[in-house]
């Protein structure tokens, strides 16, 4: 049997502008993540089972353009591994899915490398985040490659799409709270709708972009420096200009609000918008009274986690 897992991910800053060249900050969630099992078969066919989207089905009976069908036509056509061989793969994952947490990203990332290596193909880190890219562009149109690389890498990362994948540390861990609003929001269609827009008045989107580019840069240097408590302004501007182009909602607004009136340093959506997830900055002792805030306002999960 061959094993392989990824964790979620969520954005710090910098989310949408990072898809026009702007940097952005992305961690790896551990707490939930995508795992997936590969053994022989005595069976004919490639039998996936996936119970978290009650998939159970031979690889020939689902559309080649099904998320989980592509990654392994692609893989197998990559490898030249033919004919078939008859497998078992069986497919987990805790990351919700249409959330902002990197689910798509995770189950490619974790998929490609139990197969890669179950049939000798093995992945570097390169391969299998240059792979898990081109699987992420037939699914969601033009992501900037930010959800691949934070799950590829497992690690925190400052990207700018087609330039830096340069990973940073906190001088001091931070507290963040993730709170779920539970609505599931396709990227592709927050990602379009921003498109929409700036196709409309490019001047001044990109100074919009810009500002954001601002906030990223700075964040990652007041990670660095341990200045913590600064991130907190930093996340209420970048949530300010987040919905200055329309991907937030009021169900994230209202977990916005209820974790600062809670006592959060900051906070802000995180990922594509109008719906999946938001995140507050917390003093360590503060997190589960933010967390139990935002179940208040509606949050149908939360996560704490320390960024170190
Ligand atoms: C989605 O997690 C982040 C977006 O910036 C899209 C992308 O970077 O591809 C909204």
């Amino acid at each position: 049997m061959t094993t392989a897992s990824a964790p979620g991910k969520i954005i710090l800053f910098g989310e949408h502008a990072v898809v026009y060249g702007r940097p952005a900050l992305a961690v790896p969630i551990t707490q939930v993540h995508a795992d997936v099992e590969v053994l022989d078969s005595d069976s004919a066919g490639i039998w996936i089972q996936a119970p978290d989207i009650n998939l159970h089905a031979e690889l020939n009976t689902l559309p080649s353009d099904h998320p989980i069908a592509s990654v392994i036509h692609n893989l197998f056509f990559l490898s030249r591994v033919s004919p078939f061989p008859s497998l078992n793969i069986k497919i987990t994952s805790t990351i919700p899915v249409a959330s902002g947490l990197g689910s798509g990203a995770a189950v490619t990332v974790a998929l490609a490398r139990a197969l890669s290596t179950h049939i000798n193909y093995p992945m570097t880190d390169e391969q299998a985040n240059a792979f898990t890219y081109e699987i992420e562009k037939l699914h969601h149109g033009t992501p900037s490659g930010i959800d691949n690389t934070v799950v590829t890498y497992a690690k925190p990362v400052y990207f700018i799409k087609g330039q830096a994948i340069e990973t940073f540390q906190a001088a001091k861990p931070f507290t963040i709270v993730i709170g779920d609003t539970g609505i599931s929001a396709p990227t592709k269609e927050s990602v379009g709708d921003v498109r929409k827009l700036w196709e409309a008045d490019k001047a001044k989107w990109e100074n919009v972009f810009d500002e954001i580019a601002d906030i990223s840069f700075s964040a990652r240097r007041v990670i660095e420096e341990g200045w913590t408590k600064m991130l907190g302004a930093l996340m209420d501007e970048n949530h300010a200009l987040l919905q200055s182009m329309t991907v937030s909602s009021p169900e994230l607004d209202k977990l916005v609000s209820a974790a600062r009136k809670a006592g959060a340093l900051g906070a802000k959506l995180s990922g594509g918008g109008r719906g999946g997830n938001m995140i507050a900055l917390v003093e360590p002792d503060q997190g589960e009274a933010v967390a139990a805030s935002l179940m208040e306002a509606g949050a149908k999960h939360t996560i704490i986690t320390q960024v170190s």
